[in-house]
């Protein structure tokens, strides 16, 4: 069931609760290869993405079971150093077991992840960072091969030419709680989703100062022990969904939020006419007539986020005016740009940069995802649109939204799945 059918338009009206954040997940469960103590985690999202590092995990020694949003996780033997090809091709995000691995075991030996639909996504801060810890590392076929005795903390600066990098910080902090002596991480990623992975390695034994600012510090420990930790809301998600209200003049509360998180959303929000209302954990938004124009610059946090960049694009296909949208973070993610205008949208790509110029409706049609927040800018399309929208290789949205068809069905959505054969057929 590859396909998704959409029969549009409605309004997305009730309330959800936010699941936990694929993006801290995922280096929290790859961190965990640091300790040898049976770890707990909660409000880990079932999605592609996390059963993929699941499946990793294992074949690196850990025993992992599943009980709904509970993961559990402990090592079972401390040998393995070498993650499967396959795996990680299918996520860059299991690149996150390197730092780990070389931390614990001593060795690793991870493929590199290569390239991406949202354009070129170099690992060499990563590498650049292990080095400054102690390791030697090589590439050989295809592979990252690192070793070192145990590493040593170091000064290393993590800036790179758009920013930070986020799954780079997460590989150095969790390698650097295990270091001797103390790490200064310089120019590191402030998100959520960063400050989650330090709390969660701290409610282990580590000892971290700094988290959510540009420069965390990191006194090495012997080594960890175990727990139980929660995993935070998946802020984009959490955006999504109010986008999905939004395009569709919609009215939603999501509770389980953490919307000191969203704080770029919201105002953009705000800007274009929804009426927001926050308390600590839960969001209502409500919108009435079209958006206004509101343009967008994506950065790293706290700036509005990348992957709510093409969602955002879609809302703005919709608004009474002209916005434009860059992307200073991945300045090619726009393969939803030709996409959206198939379903009417009126799109102009400049560079990293699109202009959208608003029209009344989108109209059905057959699109085609190209990777997880395009997929989900055209659902939102698809919600709003007048008529029937079939979107193929659809699978893009079970690597990062928790049970979405459920969830928006319930909020008022005609959505269904459609098999590989009728989608073949549609286009
Ligand atoms: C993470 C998120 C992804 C999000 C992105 C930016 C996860 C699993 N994924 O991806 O959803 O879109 O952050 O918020 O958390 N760069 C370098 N050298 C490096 C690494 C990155 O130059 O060694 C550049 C990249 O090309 C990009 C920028 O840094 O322009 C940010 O990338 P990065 O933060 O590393 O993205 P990911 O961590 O892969």
């Amino acid at each position: 069931m590859n396909g998704l059918w959409i029969r549009g338009p409605t309004r997305m009206v009730g309330q959800m609760t936010v699941s936990g954040s694929k993006n801290a997940a995922l280096p929290i469960m790859a961190a965990s290869l640091l300790t040898d103590q049976p770890v707990r985690l909660s409000r880990v999202p079932e999605l592609t993405d996390t059963a993929t590092l699941e499946r990793l995990l294992r074949t690196l020694g850990m025993a992992v079971e599943r009980r709904g949003n509970q993961v559990h996780l402990e090592t079972l033997d401390c040998r393995p150093v070498r993650a499967d090809r396959r795996l990680v091709r299918r996520m860059r995000a299991s690149f996150c077991v390197l730092g780990p691995l070389l931390a614990r075991r001593r060795r690793a030996v991870v493929p590199l992840p290569g390239g991406c639909r949202i354009g070129d996504r170099p690992i060499d801060l990563h590498l650049r960072g292990l080095a400054a810890l102690g390791a030697e590392i090589a590439i050989q076929r295809g592979h990252v091969v690192a070793r070192a005795k145990r590493l040593r903390g170091a000064r290393i600066d993590l800036t790179g030419p758009r920013g930070p990098t986020v799954t780079g910080t997460a590989n150095l902090l969790s390698a650097a709680v295990l270091a001797r002596g103390t790490t200064v991480l310089t120019g590191a990623a402030r998100e959520p989703e960063i400050v989650d992975l330090g709390r969660f390695l701290e409610s282990l034994g580590a000892i971290i100062d700094g988290l959510g600012t540009d420069t965390i510090t990191v006194r090495g420990v012997a080594g960890l022990g175990g727990g139980d930790y929660t995993i935070l809301p998946d802020r984009i998600e959490t955006a999504t969904l109010l986008l999905a209200a939004a395009v569709t003049r919609g009215a939603v509360l999501l509770t389980g939020a953490a919307p000191e998180q969203l704080t770029a959303v919201l105002d953009c929000l705000c800007r274009a006419g929804a009426a927001v209302e926050t308390t600590a954990t839960s969001i209502r938004l409500a919108m009435s007539g079209p958006p206004v124009a509101t343009s967008v610059v994506a950065q790293p946090y706290p700036g509005f986020p990348t992957d709510v960049q093409a969602q955002w694009t879609a809302l703005m296909c919709l608004s009474e005016g002209v916005a434009t949208i860059r992307d200073d973070v991945f300045p090619q993610r726009f393969s939803h740009v030709a996409e959206l205008r198939r379903l009417g949208g009126q799109l102009m790509r400049r560079g990293a940069a699109v202009r959208v110029t608003g029209v009344e409706a989108f109209c059905g049609g057959t699109v085609a995802a190209c990777d997880l927040r395009a997929s989900a800018a055209l659902v939102l399309a698809g919600l709003a649109g007048h008529g029937e929208t079939r979107i193929r290789r659809a699978y893009h949205l079970d690597r990062g939204y928790e049970c979405y068809q459920e969830k928006l069905t319930a909020l008022g959505a005609k959505i269904a799945r459609i098999a590989p054969a009728a989608e073949a057929v549609i286009r």
